[in-house]
């Protein structure tokens, strides 16, 4: 395969070319005698799709010899054209289920069935009659109506524009230390029970934040058409003072409403607007499909992580205390399979099923939860595609605000990842109640990565080289925070 055979000066190519032309008249790529239409013939004679092109048919009976030879490249030569791998992906695809059924077997027959679905109760709750995450979660209703309180202070002009950042950002604050003193101060809550809660306030956090910036943007525009009114000394049109008739459009200030607030607060989206596109109806095929899904992969991800990952992770823990290099990059290899399909599904479970479950439920109209991050050729491209919701607030409440500053675009782009590091590690840090800064790490590692993959490869190369640190990063990862929580918990790994 790829084997090119030597170029030949042009006249000896011209001669060539006439050789054999009783069979090759005609084979020129676009020209066979099934006219315009046809797909390209290649100088072997196959057509793009594989198939022996048009002008390869039997010569007329005049013509039929001995002969039964022809001026050919084998299949697997580049020059042959050929492109048809098609059996070959079958083949993959094969191999694949074939190797995963064995490492699944291998596993029963090891490990006997692990799966528990009481233990994963317990991973929520240490004490049946205490709630902490869930009490946690409650609590974080006092900031958001904190923040709606603020804005409508703002709207009537009782409080200054000063004043409200301060109070907004007073909340904001309290929005990320909270959850943070009551993890350290309730021991029942359990570290998967603090990551919930944790990725709540986050969530919160980032919701408030577009909030106070949309309802300023709001307030701005309003002062400069009060301005351009007075100075102009004309009244606002009809139409425009009177909203679009018929239509639940929604102005500054009648968006300060409680159900204003909770329809942002629960739809899938991090990025707040007065008057969101909304879909026409709830599909009930469409959510019960949705609902399914969500279902079934939750099972399956609690399966998996119970049979695959936690024996592995185990397993892992001795080659890390020894420091043995070899071992800890064979475990790193097997964990990196489970982990790798555990984030897969995780993947569509999260952004797939979920969100286009709640959103079909509340209508709201914009779909795009992610984009073709599977085809990434540079390590930017998929952070910029994978998770549109933080990407779309980055963008809007971030890296564009920067940018208009003044800030360059690489002091930009790094300010972003470092805003994302502190929040990757803010979750897991906190909820494991230790500091290890290798998620911090793992994120900012990104930033020269993508420099790299976009300096040096590209093309397929380029997206080997993003699912290569997709594939491998992540244990990384998930190994060391695993083995530091073990060593610091148990004193020796298990
Ligand atoms: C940093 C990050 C925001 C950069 O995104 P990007 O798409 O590569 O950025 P680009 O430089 O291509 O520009 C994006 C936008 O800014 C605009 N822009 C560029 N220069 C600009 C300037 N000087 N002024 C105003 N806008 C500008 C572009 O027009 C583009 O706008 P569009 O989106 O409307 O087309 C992105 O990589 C990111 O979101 N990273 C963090 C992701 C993350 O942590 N996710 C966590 C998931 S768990």
């Amino acid at each position: 395969m790829g084997d090119r055979p030597p170029r030949e000066p042009a006249h000896r190519r011209r001669r060539t070319t006439t050789l054999g032309d009783g069979v090759r008249r005609g084979l020129r790529p676009g020209r066979g005698p099934g006219g315009e239409g046809d797909p390209p013939v290649t100088e072997a004679g196959y057509t793009s799709n594989g198939k022996p092109g048009k002008g390869t048919s039997p010569p007329p009976p005049s013509s039929w010899s001995s002969s039964c030879h022809t001026l050919q490249e084998s299949l697997l030569s580049s020059a042959s054209g050929y492109s048809n791998y098609r059996g070959i992906l079958n083949w993959c695809v094969v191999m694949l289920v074939l190797s995963n059924a064995r490492l699944f077997l291998e596993n029963l027959i090891k490990y006997g069935i692990l799966v528990d679905p009481i233990q994963v109760v317990s991973l929520f709750l240490k004490d049946p009659y205490s709630w902490p995450a869930a009490c946690l979660i409650i609590v974080s209703n006092v900031f958001i109506i904190a923040a709606l309180h603020t804005e409508r202070r703002l709207a009537v002009g009782s409080i200054s524009e000063s004043t409200g950042l301060k109070l907004h950002v007073f909340n904001l604050a309290a929005i990320l230390v909270f959850p943070v003193v009551i993890v350290f101060i309730v021991p029942s809550l359990t570290p998967v029970g603090g990551v919930l809660s944790l990725g709540v306030y986050t969530v919160l956090f980032m919701k408030m934040y577009s909030y106070k910036d949309t309802n300023r943007w709001c307030r701005e525009i309003r002062q400069a058409q009060v301005k351009r009114l007075t100075r102009s000394n004309s009244c606002p049109s009809v139409a425009q003072s009177n909203g679009r008739a018929g239509q639940a459009h929604v102005s500054y200030p009648g968006n300060l409403t409680y159900r204003d607030m909770y329809y942002f607060v629960f739809i899938p989206t991090l990025c707040y607007e007065l008057n969101f596109p909304r879909s026409p109806r709830i599909r009930k095929s469409f959510l019960m499909r949705r609902l399914f899904e969500m279902l079934f992969f939750m099972q399956l991800l609690v399966g998996l992580i119970q049979q695959w990952m936690v024996p592995t992770v185990q397993n892992s823990m001795k080659p890390f205390q020894e420091m043995d290099f070899s071992r800890m990059v064979e475990r790193l290899l097997k964990l990196a399979v489970p982990n790798h399909l555990i984030w897969l599904f995780f993947f569509y479970w999260f952004f797939h099923s979920s969100m286009n479950f709640v959103a079909e439920l509340l209508q709201f109209g914009d779909r795009e939860f992610y984009r073709d991050w599977w085809n990434s050729e540079t390590v930017t491209y998929f952070w910029s595609n994978w998770n549109i919701p933080v990407h779309k607030w980055c963008l809007r409440h971030f890296y564009k605000p920067m940018l208009r500053k003044g800030v360059n675009k690489f002091m930009a782009q790094t300010a972003v990842f470092l805003a994302s590091a502190f929040f990757h590690e803010y979750l897991v840090s906190i909820p494991l109640r230790m500091f290890r800064l290798w998620a911090f790490m793992g994120m900012m590692a990104q930033v020269p990565l993508a420099w790299f993959v976009g300096r040096f490869l590209n093309g397929n190369y380029g997206n080997a080289a993003v699912w290569i640190s997709l594939i491998i990063g992540q244990p990384v990862a998930v190994l060391m925070y695993v083995h530091d929580y073990y060593v610091i918990h148990y004193g020796t790994p298990a």
